[in-house]
């Protein structure tokens, strides 16, 4: 119904705000683009040096990620908006981030994006994934293959945790899967250079590719 439909096409104008570029142009940064691997995210701001840049990036693009879930999770059950929606919201905003109409269509991989939405599903849905993310993080050093093993666990501590933890939602679930599938298609550059040992470790500053 409207509501739903107006809450879905504003998430993704919200999602389509790239922040590693406006963060990149306020600051009088290098486009991102132009650098690294080239993409509009946390991980290659990074790269250029400036972590209060890289940070702002990552918190913004998480935050446009968790508000529109949590804004429908609060005020949409007046309007007939349930879970469903707010999941849907996500993934709207997640699509947004990938594909954004205001940077034609080339956006990036959505992993702070998705974390947002998974905080705005439950705190602790998001504290876990997280975690796996940092884990993976520390001990191996590469931004993408946390994010890759992160997109694995999202769904799978989200199904695990129905339930116990939160209400199990199919339509929840099945946003989280879509949103993990997407994410790693996005990655697919990532996962030829990780194989052919050939991908930037954080912490490592590197030219366009
Ligand atoms: O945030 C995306 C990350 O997983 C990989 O980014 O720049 O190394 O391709 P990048």
């Amino acid at each position: 119904h409207l509501p739903s439909f107006i809450a879905i096409v504003l998430s993704y104008l919200v999602g389509s705000l790239s922040f590693a570029v406006i963060v990149s142009r306020a600051m009088g940064m290098a486009d991102p683009r132009s650098y690294g691997s080239g993409n509009p995210g946390a991980t290659n701001v990074l790269r250029s040096g400036n972590k209060g840049a890289a940070l702002a990036t990552l918190v913004l693009d998480a935050l446009k990620g968790w508000l529109p879930v949590f804004v429908i999770r609060v005020f949409g059950p007046d309007h007939d908006m349930g879970m469903g929606t707010a999941a849907l919201a996500g993934l709207a905003a997640f699509l947004g981030h990938l594909y954004p109409v205001f940077f034609g269509f080339k956006g990036g991989k959505g992993v702070a994006t998705a974390a947002g939405v998974l905080v705005g599903i439950d705190w602790m849905l998001g504290l876990a994934t997280g975690m796996s993310w940092a884990i993976i993080a520390f001990f191996f050093r590469y931004s993408s293959l946390a994010s890759l093993v992160a997109a694995f666990f999202a769904p799978s501590f989200y199904l695990i945790g129905g339930g116990i933890a939160w209400p199990l939602n199919r339509t929840v679930l099945v946003t989280l899967i879509a949103i993990s599938l997407l994410l790693i298609w996005r990655h697919r550059e990532n996962i030829r250079r990780l194989a052919a040992g050939t991908e930037s470790r954080l912490g490592a500053k590197k030219k366009k590719e």
